[in-house]
């Protein structure tokens, strides 16, 4: 097994995150018979739009909406119950049957209530520092995880509240630690989401994605946040704690990485970034709060404004590199329709000297220099074809494809399922 077999191709994030992974998912479902979430836990928020209504996803794959489509969350995915139950009590009073089409890894781990708490009080001891986390218990769970302390899903068939207890009282220890104040008071609601999962079939999903693969059945693995938050390669340490990008998925998954087919990423025709760290081309002026309200860039799972800036290549080079990108989906294109000019960044001077390199020093004082191209002045809401494209688009379009030297097959011109055009 390995070898041989239907080929996965996988999805993900080329920036900081939220660009529009959840959309174009739910997009290629209907091409797809398996979708999988291979890395990331609650933090991510995937937000998809049909029939005039809008759904967000936090733990549950992105292909949930689509009959007949198979969704697994992966080992490499860490699993919180309560947001867990909260997802599967909402798409159950949207009268989606989850409990066939939805399958667990029994190697993801699971988010304690106290792991929230630890993100929570290292956030806080970090003061000014601070990353900016979600505040979901990401990073304690994967520091769980690679400490091998962790409790995963394969364990509540197990003496499990043994388990659970021994490794919260862990946590109440190192809570002592930090000067932070907290009540425990979700273990109820913990227990309730444990009794959640059980409803589900929980596999070794390695082998079942193998199998799937071996029956040829196509398979979709979607990333969640971006290659640029990387635990790697990210903007270290204003990171999120897992690999985000293509070699993820298959330490996420459990695949060979000859089993990885087409490899697509998913930029936005500009940047956001929620959270701390650094970020060449933001804009904190006028331009950055037009492009936060045009686009409606508040968090989907936190709500917090995104910082905004224009589309560096630098960085997007970088991912584009580190993924092995075989094809590009340029999102939010439309929320450039009002500005007159649109910088791009081809280079950065990094304390004076140029470079197309992203420095190892965070702390680097970094300038991008721009190439400027003329804006569209045109609303692409209603566009549904290329051929009703602008020039200055096409242009738009010329030019980055020539600069990263992958093509641009899709592209987003609205939340809404219908808005994307394929190239
Ligand atoms: P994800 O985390 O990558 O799935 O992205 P989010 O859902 O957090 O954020 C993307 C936001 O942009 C969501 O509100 C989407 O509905 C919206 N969106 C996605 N594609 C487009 C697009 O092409 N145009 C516009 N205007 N909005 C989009
Ligand atoms: P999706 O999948 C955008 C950011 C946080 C913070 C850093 C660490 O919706 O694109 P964490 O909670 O992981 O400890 O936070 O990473 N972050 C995201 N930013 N989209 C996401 O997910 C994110 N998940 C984490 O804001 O800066
Ligand atoms: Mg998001």
């Amino acid at each position: 097994m390995g070898i041989t077999g239907m080929k996965v191709d996988v999805l993900l994030g080329l920036q900081w995150g939220d660009e529009g992974k959840g959309k174009v998912v739910d997009v290629l479902t209907p091409r797809y018979d398996v979708i999988a979430r291979f890395q990331g836990g609650p933090n991510a928020g995937h937000t998809l739009e049909f029939n005039n209504q809008k759904h967000i996803l936090h733990n549950i794959p992105s292909g949930i909406f689509r009959e007949k489509t198979l969704n697994i969350i992966t080992n490499g995915v860490v699993l919180d119950p309560i947001v867990f139950k909260r997802e599967i009590e909402t798409l159950e009073a949207m009268g989606i049957d989850l409990t066939s089409n939805l399958w667990i890894s029994k190697k993801a781990h699971l988010i304690l209530p106290t792991h929230r708490i630890l993100d929570a009080a290292s956030e806080a001891a970090k003061g000014k520092s601070k990353i900016g986390s979600t505040l979901k218990g990401i990073g304690p769970t994967y520091m769980d995880k690679t400490g091998r302390n962790g409790l995963r899903v394969g364990d509540i068939d197990l003496d499990f509240r043994a388990r659970y207890e021994a490794l919260r009282t862990k946590h109440q220890m190192l809570l002592e630690m930090y000067d932070f104040e907290y009540t425990l008071e979700e273990e109820e609601r913990f227990f309730e989401g444990i009794d959640i999962i059980r409803r589900f079939r929980r596999v070794d999903t390695e082998y079942e994605l193998n199998l799937l693969r071996e029956e040829n059945k196509s398979i979709l693995a979607e990333g969640a946040q971006g290659t640029l938050l990387d635990i790697d390669f990210g903007s270290y340490p204003f990171v999120t704690s897992s690999s985000t990008i293509c070699a993820g998925a298959c330490t996420g998954m459990g695949l060979a990485p000859s089993a990885i087919g087409e490899v697509y990423g998913i930029f936005k025709a500009y940047c956001t970034r929620v959270g701390s760290g650094p970020f060449p081309t933001e804009l904190t002026g006028e331009e950055g709060n037009l492009l936060r309200e045009i686009g409606k860039e508040f968090g989907s799972t936190t709500g917090r404004p995104r910082r905004c800036g224009w589309l560096d290549l630098v960085s997007l080079k970088y991912s584009l590199m580190l993924n092995g990108v075989t094809q590009l989906i340029m999102t939010k294109t439309d929320v450039l329709d009002a500005f007159d000019t649109i910088r791009v960044a081809t280079a950065y001077s990094v304390d004076g000297e140029l470079t197309d390199r992203v420095p190892y020093d965070q702390s680097a004082e970094v300038k991008p220099v721009y190439t400027d191209l003329q804006g569209w002045k045109t609303d692409l809401s209603g566009v549904r074809s290329k051929e009703q494209f602008p020039d200055q688009l096409n242009e738009y379009i010329r030019f980055l494809e020539k600069e990263l030297q992958v093509p641009i097959k899709l592209i987003g011109v609205g939340p809404d399922r219908e808005q994307i055009i394929e190239m």
